[in-house]
């Protein structure tokens, strides 16, 4: 067992900050992805977990344990990369099988390892074959299970599935979801693909720039994202952000955006900590705005983008003939039938209402509130 403390790590090569103050506990038998952009820090993160890399400060450590100075066999860690490295002139077994041997294993041992990691990622049938003799997706397997086979506490992830395509991705998370529950073993997953981080997490780390911006659940990195970067970043389509300001009509404050307008929740702005600048960032996710309704706003319809269980509709409040719009996503029926340049009510129901501070923090729904 094996849980994993990063304390206050900074990894700089020369100018260039990898790796910013990152403090983060993962839990025993946790399942944690660390999220964010390319370049962001995520690699590497995990490699200094593996010992691939050095902290330039700071601490790992497993069980408490300082690891830093200990060398990645001796963390009883497995990796799985991106680029799937099997050993092209050996089987299927011998792949899987190859830790063991590096190790020694008894042979008998070895054996009932490799059938037994072969029998939880269902490849039993294919242990004779070589890899060019497989799919993709077979190949990956084969490489979770040279991880698996080494039974060791900590499996860290780096993108694995980005080389698959996007059906054989699909199945390969429910696979490696599914592997965390038999395994009952610590997952470090990195990944840039939030579909990916919200399908399969415990706890969510959204890292940017280097930098912790967020560690939560996924439905709460959904619905409470901390700032504008995380509220960016998750969610497909992304929320629309509507910049604008307070102002004060008949003895009551509203929100005046670009062709939107919208009373406060209930307490938004008795924040004693706020400063008193008018400026804020609204924030609503396509499938809580709706077409119709009591309207906050009207605006053209730009495009629709049917996926087939929804439709997407962009709606400008730019007005109709606009080259460069600012689009605004609403997520409504499939069947409902719009033409480009049509007028439309838009709906921001107040419960569903977000904003942010112009430097990104988030001020409402308020932390500690329900
Ligand atoms: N050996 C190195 N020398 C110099 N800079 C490096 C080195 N390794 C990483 N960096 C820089 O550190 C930053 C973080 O890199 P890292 O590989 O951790 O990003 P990442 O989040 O894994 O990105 P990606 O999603 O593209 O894999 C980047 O700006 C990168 O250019
Ligand atoms: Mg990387």
């Amino acid at each position: 067992m094996s849980a994993v403390t990063i304390d206050n790590v900074m990894k700089t090569y020369g100018d260039v900050v990898a790796v910013d103050s990152l403090t983060l506990e993962i839990n025993n038998k946790e399942f944690v992805v660390l999220l964010g952009p390319s370049g962001c820090g995520k690699t590497t993160t995990l490699n200094m977990i593996a010992g691939l890399d050095v902290p330039t400060s700071g601490h790992i450590r497993f069980d408490g344990e300082s690891v830093e100075h200990l060398p990645p066999e001796k963390r009883d860690i497995s990796m799985v990369f991106q680029s799937i490295a099997l050993y092209p002139h050996k089987s299927v077994y011998e792949n899987i099988a190859f830790p063991l041997r590096m190790a020694r294993g008894p042979k008998r041992e070895i054996d009932s390892r490799v059938r037994s990691a072969a029998g939880l990622l269902r490849i039993e049938a294919l242990l004779d074959r070589k890899p060019h003799q497989l799919s993709g997706g077979q190949r990956q397997r084969v490489a979770l299970g040279r991880a698996v086979v080494r039974d060791p506490s900590v499996f860290l992830f780096d993108e694995p599935l980005s080389a698959l395509d996007a059906k054989l991705r699909v199945d390969m998370r429910v696979e490696i979801k599914k592997l965390h529950e038999r395994l009952g073993a610590t997952f470090v997953y990195v990944t840039h693909d939030q579909v990916e981080a919200l399908t399969m997490a415990d706890r969510i780390a959204v890292i940017d720039g280097g930098r912790l911006q967020q560690y939560a659940t996924p439905d709460e990195i959904y619905q409470r994202p901390a700032n504008l970067i995380v509220a960016k970043f998750v969610g497909s389509p992304s929320m629309n952000f509507v910049p604008g300001r307070l102002i004060e009509s008949a003895g009551k404050w509203r929100f005046a955006g670009e062709g939107l307008e919208v009373s406060l929740p209930e307490g938004l702005l008795d924040d004693p900590h706020r400063s008193g600048r008018s400026e804020l960032i609204l924030g609503i996710r396509p499938e809580r705005a709706a077409l119709g309704g009591t309207a906050d706003g009207t605006g053209w319809v730009y495009a629709t983008e049917p996926v087939g269980s929804d439709l997407f509709v962009d709606v400008t409040f730019d007005g109709p003939d606009t080259i460069d719009p600012r689009l605004f996503k609403i997520r409504t029926r499939p069947d409902l039938r719009l033409r480009s340049g049509e007028q439309v009510a838009v709906t921001l129901p107040l419960e569903h209402l977000y904003f942010f501070e112009p430097d990104g923090r988030r001020l409402w729904p308020r932390d500690g509130a329900a």
